[in-house]
């Protein structure tokens, strides 16, 4: 009979996917606690010193075929990605120090480790930055492009790119950069010639994140974004994603307590509990907690962070259970904890009847710890998706939403933010497009 666990899906993809040959250049824009960790992390993996804990790509498995088969490969063995040893990493920064001055400033990973690639990292030397204060308010470094206009900075970036071209095979690039202040979508970023004549005019609507996206989205490379900036969500950045088969996807790294709330919330719902509050506070005394101490950049940070609860609990569905949810996001700036956040969350919830119960969660994290193999992961599945002829071309890989707080979907469509749906729908793109049947776990087949 039909395989119906595994769905009778007949959408299984045919498209190819090119094998992942070569050298995959990596272009990381600012780098910091989360950028040092992971180019040191990746370094210190190949070299068999620690292992690439965290990272979905390296460490996990996907299930093929019925239960029974016992077909359940590694991620990397089932899909061509590329081996960590083709991996070159370069990046700009408006700091000069080389990789090993930034990750012992960072402070997050042990100086023995450090040490012991001490070579390595002190090879990697940022090339300058387009950055402008006006953005990053509590940020201020020498190691800065000038340019007549923004235009000009956007031609130094490309030129930037095409030079590591001429070193790499295939080239991806993420944004690891600060936080930038909260703005809004407006007319110049309505199309690819709006924003280019917004580049001419210096328009104060385009930030240097939009910049660097644009200079690499421009030269057919996928952009990433680790940050919760207005990046790559506008339509120009959509325009060009589809006209020059450079994936896009959402954006902020789900990485402490985001990812607790979209495990936690779901619960929740599917057991039809009620929330009346959620109060969330974090410390943390690294940079970026110093530039989200900044009230606008951190408006950009609390966006991101608000949206997973209403999309998850849908309120309009269940006015009873979440219509009236107070929720609070708090960040706050505390020197002595450095990169290691400590973020608390309380929970209003109700039960039965509508009895109140409260959960407390105390996580002590190590926020780049988190980030870097989510980092890991996206440019490994960026430089996967250009290299399928049917992801390249669709622009924003919604199927990359697990490892966002923000994840990017088409007009008109919400994003899911339930962490094992996530989860779900990327496995389930990998078994398509590598010519598998889906999983519904349905397994009906199982009691014949
Ligand atoms: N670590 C996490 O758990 C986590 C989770 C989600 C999102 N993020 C985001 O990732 C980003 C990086 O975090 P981090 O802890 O590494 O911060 P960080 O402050 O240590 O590093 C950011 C780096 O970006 C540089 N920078 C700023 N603007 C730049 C520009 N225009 N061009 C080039 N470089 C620029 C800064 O000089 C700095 O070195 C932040 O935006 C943060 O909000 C981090």
């Amino acid at each position: 009979m039909a395989n119906r666990e595994t769905s009778a899906n007949s959408s299984a993809g045919t498209a190819k996917i090119q094998p992942a040959t070569g050298k995959l250049g990596v272009m990381v824009v600012g780098l910091g606690a989360v950028a040092t960790t992971l180019i040191a992390g990746v370094e210190a993996v190949r070299k068999g010193l620690a292992k690439p804990i965290g990272s979905v790509t390296q460490m996990g498995t996907v299930r093929l075929g019925k239960r029974t088969e016992g077909r359940s490969p590694l991620m990397k063995d089932f899909v061509p990605i590329a081996d960590l040893n083709d991996v070159v990493f370069t990046g700009w920064d408006i700091f000069a120090d080389n990789m090993f001055q930034a990750a012992s400033t960072a402070k997050v990973l042990d100086k023995d480790l450090l040490q012991s690639i001490r070579p390595y990292l002190e090879s990697i030397q940022p090339m300058p930055a387009v950055f402008d204060q006006f953005y990053v308010k509590r940020l201020q470094g020498t190691n800065v492009k000038k340019g007549k206009n923004k235009r000009d900075l956007a031609d130094q970036v490309r030129a930037d790119i095409r030079e590591f071209k001429k070193k790499t095979d295939r080239q991806v690039m993420i944004w690891c950069g600060s936080t930038e202040i909260f703005l809004e979508p407006s007319a110049v970023h309505q199309s690819i010639a709006a924003f280019e004549k917004g580049l001419e005019a210096n328009d104060p609507g385009i930030a240097p994140s939009q910049i660097y996206a644009y200079a690499a989205l421009s030269e057919g490379l996928p952009f990433a974004n680790g940050a919760p900036n207005l990046t790559v969500d506008l339509p120009v950045m959509q325009e060009l994603s589809k006209k020059n088969n450079a994936p896009i996807c959402g954006k902020d790294f789900k990485t402490g307590q985001t990812l607790i709330k979209t495990v936690l919330a779901p619960a929740f719902k599917a057991r039809m509990l009620g929330v009346s509050g959620w109060y969330s506070t974090n410390i943390l005394g690294n940079r970026d907690g110093e530039v989200l101490d900044d009230p606008e950049s951190f408006k950009t940070k609390e966006e991101s962070k608000l949206g997973v609860l209403d999309y998850i609990l849908q309120p309009e569905l269940y006015p009873e259970l979440y219509g009236d949810i107070y929720h609070k996001v708090r960040i706050n700036y505390y020197p002595p904890r450095g990169d290691n956040k400590e973020g608390w969350d309380n929970i209003d919830i109700f039960g039965w009847l509508g009895y109140p119960m409260q959960i407390k969660v105390d996580f002590l994290c190590r926020d780049s710890i988190l980030a870097a193999p989510i980092a890991l992961d996206l440019v490994l599945l960026m430089d996967l998706a250009k290299r399928s002829e049917e992801l390249r071309g669709i622009g924003i890989q919604e199927w990359l939403s697990f490892f966002f707080k923000s994840p990017m979907t088409p007009e008109g469509l919400y994003p899911e933010h339930d962490l094992f749906i996530q989860s779900m729908k990327l496995k389930n793109t990998l078994r398509h497009i590598a010519g598998e049947d889906l999983i519904t776990h349905l397994g009906l087949e199982y009691y014949d």
